[in-house]
């Protein structure tokens, strides 16, 4: 077990991203509550997860971690859980057919409620209150009471998230993951785009690769591969007062882990190496992740992996590099060079989203496609010179047809973003525009292969 630590030592340590409750023995109550509901993961499961990440890191699988900026109340509804699942069996479709190698599916969702902001409070026509973090904290809802942190919203954060997990795992097992449902997962709204024909495409072939194996004696029977899919879950690990509730000891290990995910993560602003996130995470034997924004630098980077993961163990540290797309040349060879010339064993996964959102004279939020798509490729080519292997890919994105991010095929335009702007914190890729993505990534993907020969993935393993 880690030295000196316990669910709560970060307790007292310095904090921020913390909201500040009118009524601290209301929180403590609740966390108490939580404390006795049941894990939403089991250890097991963050272990095997590890086991998966552990193969990222050596060159020899690809991440696919996606979903919402914030999970809110009020879009709670299985066909949005549904359809964020439709779209990203389809980029894992993709993906996996350029890459020819596993793709691990880990999901923003079920648990990704609280989110760190920028400033403290917000001013709409000249009243000023403090800024909302998320739907386990406080309301989006633009009124002094509506935006007081309330305790009993963590109780409803994770009843939705024990729904949402349920509903998550009758798909991944129960059949509608079935590879011959691979038509099925193109939507409505994207099939008659160039993305869903392109799709369907991709899909054809595929069914007739599962015929052919099928003729072999190799079906949905026979092999649990193609009936099943496993689908694991993240969030930002921001707000430790629920983190803490539902960590728990592992009766088989011995070992403490945070079962509200398989996986979380430190964001960019809570990443400071003293700090009350880091402290907490260092303890907990999930895989983590840790966001790597423009500021940081690689001597501290390499400090935060020396409390992070000191046993160098493969698969345990995925860093989420969001760098921007005119930061990334600068920023991401330095870090990239620390962590080889050190030897840590690490997963690198390309967020394009987080460096890359501008606001519009309208007044919108917005991210262009054309520069989540920059970001993408300067990172590939970055890892490729570097010798270093482009992991796996970080983004937000619904399943349903929104007009958050400008561009992409579908070209939405600066005007059309107030049609469907439904996201409660930062513009969404919808599920066309995630396709999109994912056959760019996939194009990508293919020319790695083809500069690295059959063998390729096992030289990145050598130097991982
Ligand atoms: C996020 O992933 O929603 C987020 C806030 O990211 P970052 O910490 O990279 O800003
Ligand atoms: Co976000």
């Amino acid at each position: 077990m880690t030295e000196n630590w316990s669910p709560d030592s970060w307790r007292g340590l310095p904090i921020r991203q913390v909201p500040g409750y009118p009524d601290e023995a209301a929180l403590a109550r609740v966390e108490e509550t939580l404390h006795r509901f049941p894990p939403l993961v089991f250890a097991g499961e963050a272990r095997r997860l590890k086991e998966r990440l552990a193969a990222v890191a050596a060159g020899k699988a690809f991440l696919l971690q996606g979903g919402d900026c914030a999970e809110s109340f009020a879009e709670f509804h299985p066909n949005n859980i549904r359809d964020m699942f439709k779209v990203l069996l389809q980029m894992a479709v993709v993906l996996t057919f350029a890459a020819g190698c596993p793709v691990v599916k880990v999901g923003r969702i079920a648990g990704q409620f609280a989110k760190p902001r920028s400033s403290e409070t917000e001013t709409q026509n000249g009243q000023t209150l403090p800024s909302y973090r998320g739907d386990i904290i406080n309301s989006l809802d633009f009124d002094a009471a509506a935006r007081e942190p309330d305790p009993a919203r963590m109780i409803q954060a994770y009843s939705q998230s024990a729904a949402t997990l349920n509903l998550l795992r009758a798909f991944a097992q129960g059949g509608y993951a079935d590879l011959h449902r691979v038509h099925t997962w193109n939507q409505d709204f994207v099939a008659d785009s160039p993305q869903g024909e392109r799709y369907r495409a991709l899909a054809d072939r595929l069914t007739e690769t599962l015929d052919f194996m099928a003729a072999c004696g190799l079906n949905s029977d026979t092999t649990p591969q193609i009936r099943e899919t496993e689908f694991y879950t993240c969030h930002e690990g921001l707000f430790l007062s629920y983190e803490e509730a539902l960590t728990r000891i592992d009766s088989t290990t011995g070992d403490w882990y945070d079962c509200s995910a398989h996986l979380v993560w430190i964001g960019d602003r809570t990443r400071q190496v003293d700090g009350a996130h880091v402290e907490f995470m260092r303890g907990i034997k999930n895989p983590i992740g840790m966001k790597c924004g423009p500021t940081l630098e690689p001597d501290d980077l390499l400090r935060l992996i020396e409390r992070l993961n000191p046993e160098n163990e493969p698969g345990r540290l995925t860093l989420i590099t969001r760098m921007g797309s005119d930061k990334v040349e600068e920023k991401l060879p330095p870090l990239l060079r620390a962590i080889k010339r050190e030897g840590c064993e690490v997963v690198w996964c390309i967020d394009p989203m987080h460096g890359n959102r501008i606001t519009l004279g309208n007044g919108y939020n917005t991210r262009p496609f054309s520069r989540i798509l920059d970001e993408v490729h300067a990172a590939f080519a970055i890892h490729a010179a570097e010798g270093t292997y482009a992991g796996g890919i970080h983004c937000e994105l619904t399943g349903q047809d929104v007009t958050e991010c400008i561009g992409g095929a579908q070209a939405i335009s600066e005007a059309s973003l107030a049609e469907r702007y439904l996201t409660h914190c930062d513009p969404r890729l919808n599920a066309s525009q995630a396709i999109e993505l994912a056959f760019e990534i996939a194009e990508a993907l293919k020319q790695r292969r083809q500069r690295n020969g059959a063998n390729g993935m096992r030289r990145f393993a050598a130097v991982a």
